[in-house]
């Protein structure tokens, strides 16, 4: 058995939020959108709409289906009007003191019956759903960036998430064009606990002057055909992410090969969190972007 979704409430109108408001609306879904503040929702919004604008120049989305998908977009500046949706996705700060504030604000705003997912990349599914009132309607669904572009979400069920949850989920996922792999629920879940601790070890190769920002990147591209530079990605991702990643593995597996390189920390202490904050191992000032070391 599966729920029906109509509206979806994102929490969090950042890189993440954004995207999977795009693709919800895209699919049909009413939108509420919020965030911390105005401005953040409208930069949410300006992104959708500069992406979808662009989807249109390539061909890729009818220009009747960008006015639908975007007058289906209600930005929500007050968590009260997001009383009303069937699911919530939360995309805010990868910080579990952020989400586990937000779930306690929510839970007793919403409908009993509405689902939560966390679009968290690597923190316990179990430990987050026991924050709120609903552990068996909560449930990882876990999009990747750029969320219109990547085809993979992979589906994580904490220790108490009942079936409903999971089938209404994947199909909410599917209707999404989207392709889902289940994931146990343990540290960064399967992508991230395979991609982060090489990212993490490019950054290792950086700070030990093994090669430029340059070299690296290059090394990986034409080296081992990845489309984009370890560095690059990370970037990408954003460093404050990467950073929280590996910080849960290393705790969560209690492992020290997933020691979080210092350089990285040092570039999260500077605040150069990668493209979103217009500087990271690349200074996206300059155009092309330039290595910063
Ligand atoms: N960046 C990636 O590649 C990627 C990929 C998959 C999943 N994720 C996950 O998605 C989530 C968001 O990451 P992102 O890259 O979009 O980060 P981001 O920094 O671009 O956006 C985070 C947003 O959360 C907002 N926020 C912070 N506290 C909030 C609160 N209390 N209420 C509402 N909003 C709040 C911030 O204002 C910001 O707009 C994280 O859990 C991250 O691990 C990230």
């Amino acid at each position: 058995m599966t729920g029906k979704i109509e509206t979806v409430g994102i929490v969090g109108a950042g890189q993440m939020g954004s995207g999977i408001a795009h693709v919800a609306a895209q699919a049909g879904y009413k939108v509420k959108l919020y965030d911390l503040s105005e401005d953040r929702i409208e930069a949410g919004i300006a992104t959708i709409s500069g992406n979808m604008a662009r989807q249109v120049s390539s061909g890729k989305m009818e220009d009747k289906l960008r006015q639908e998908s975007l007058s289906r977009i209600t930005p929500a500046t007050r968590l009260d009007e997001l009383a009303d949706v069937d699911l919530i996705i939360e995309a805010a700060t990868e910080d579990e003191t952020v989400k586990r504030k937000i779930f306690t604000q929510l839970c007793p705003l919403l409908n009993p019956e509405a689902l939560i997912a966390s679009n968290t990349s690597s923190l316990s599914i179990t430990r987050l759903a026991a924050q709120t009132d609903r552990a068996e309607r909560f449930i990882g669904i876990h999009f990747m960036n750029p969320v219109p572009v990547m085809k993979l979400v992979e589906l994580v069920r904490g220790i108490a998430t009942e079936d409903y949850t999971f089938e209404t989920a994947r199909s909410f996922v599917e209707s999404l064009d989207k392709t889902i792999t289940v994931a146990e629920d343990f540290p960064a879940f399967i992508v991230n606990r395979i991609l982060l601790p090489m990212i993490n070890e490019a950054i290792y190769t950086l700070y030990e002057g093994v090669g430029s920002v340059d070299a690296i990147d290059t090394a990986m591209k034409l080296g081992a055909n990845h489309p984009m530079g370890p560095l690059q990605l990370a970037d990408f991702i954003g460093l404050d992410t990467c950073l929280s990643i590996m910080q849960v593995l290393y705790e969560g597996l209690a492992d020290s090969k997933y020691r979080p390189c210092p350089l990285l920390v040092k570039y999260v202490e500077a605040g150069w969190l990668g493209r979103k904050t217009g500087r990271g191992f690349y200074d996206y000032r300059e155009d092309p972007p330039v290595p910063t070391r």
